[in-house]
């Protein structure tokens, strides 16, 4: 069969389980896809923090590494937009597919990326940049493509969510309980991302131009994070049936009138316990989406950590294998 040489770049908390994926279960994967997928190279920071990976297939170049004539697919999950963003957009305008976790790339270089897609015939996939392993940047795609979307409001980061989970249901301090996210993987490399709603805003703006068919100005959103929300906060909403949660919303403008700011809201929500985001708890993640022909759809799931992530990413991989090599 086929061989698909895959460029791993990043090879930390998502990276190692993407890697173990492909290496342990080579064969089944060969039974599934009908190509026998193998890494040709993983890019770190530090080889010597990396002992379970041969010293053959490491590297610190990850852009000599993703432009390589024998590299078939790269999978980015190192973060960061330096230097993703140079390695991943000449990637794709090398015609090389492009697998990747980086919300803040995404968000970021939203237009320049899917234009260096476009200039080399790449397939550009990043459903796991947005709630882990929840299926929604494929279903926004595909299935509800031609549906016409209202609104969403969704928990869209795990860490935060876990967080407020520990405060409201074990009294548990915010630092502790961010220690805690932190040592299970789901929190970015600079925290303060998750809990300045930084992470939330990235997603949203990727939701948003997915539902909306529009480019948004990543830099105009506001967003409040929950670093000031207090136990005192929680137990006051607590004592009136509601239940504080770090939520993202955005809706439709009105009318379709390009001098219109779509406008997206990343803040601390007290919302009542009966409502279908209150039972959201820990680093799961939920989204409700209306839609004119489909009406309200809640989708949840794990939303953060390894192997939520490597799930998504080894869709997408397959995914870009059936559309490119098959
Ligand atoms: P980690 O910090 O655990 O891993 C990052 C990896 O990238 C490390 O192996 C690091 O190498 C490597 N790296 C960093 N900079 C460079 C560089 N300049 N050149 C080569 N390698 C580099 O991050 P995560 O695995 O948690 O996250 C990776 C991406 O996935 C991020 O974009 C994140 O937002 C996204 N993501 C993470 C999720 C999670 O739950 N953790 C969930 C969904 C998405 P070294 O170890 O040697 O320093
Ligand atoms: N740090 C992110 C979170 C990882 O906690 O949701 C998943 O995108």
């Amino acid at each position: 069969s086929r061989v698909i040489n895959v460029a791993l770049l990043g090879n930390g908390t998502v990276g190692k389980e993407v890697a173990q994926c492909i290496t342990e279960r080579h064969e089944e994967l060969r039974a599934r896809s009908g190509v026998a997928v193998q890494l040709a190279g993983v890019a770190v920071g530090e080889p010597s923090r990396h002992p379970e990976v041969p010293r053959s297939l490491l590297t610190t170049d990850p852009y000599s590494l993703a432009t390589r004539a024998d590299v078939d697919v790269v999978i980015e999950a190192m973060g960061g937009l330096d230097p993703a963003y140079p390695v991943v957009s000449s990637a794709l305008e090398s015609g090389r597919p492009v697998v990747t976790a980086n919300k803040e790339l995404v968000a970021s270089y939203w237009s320049q990326l899917h234009k260096s897609a476009a200039a080399g015939h790449s397939d550009f996939r990043y459903e796991a940049a947005v709630a882990g392993a929840i299926p929604l940047v494929t279903p926004l795609r595909q299935s509800l493509s031609g549906d016409r979307i209202s609104n969403f409001t969704g928990i869209l980061n795990g860490t935060c969510n876990y967080i407020l989970t520990a405060m409201d249901i074990h009294d548990q301090p915010f630092d502790a309980a961010l220690q805690e996210a932190i040592d299970l993987g789901y929190a970015e490399a600079d925290y303060a991302r998750d809990v300045k709603g930084i992470d939330t805003a990235d997603k949203a703006a990727i939701l948003a131009s997915l539902s909306f068919d529009t480019v948004v100005d990543r830099a105009a959103i506001n967003c409040e994070g929950i670093t000031n929300v207090s136990i005192t906060d929680i137990r006051s909403a607590r004592d009136r049936g509601h239940v504080i949660k770090l939520i993202a919303s955005c809706q439709r403008p009105t009318h379709d009138d390009d001098n219109v700011p779509l406008e997206i809201d990343v803040r601390p929500t007290a919302i009542p316990r009966s409502h279908p985001l209150a039972t959201v708890s820990g680093a799961t993640n939920g989204i409700e989406i209306e839609a004119a022909l489909a009406g309200n759809l809640l989708l949840c799931g794990p939303g953060a950590g390894g192997q939520p992530t490597a799930s998504a990413i080894l869709g997408d991989l397959f995914t870009v294998i059936r559309n490119t090599y098959a």
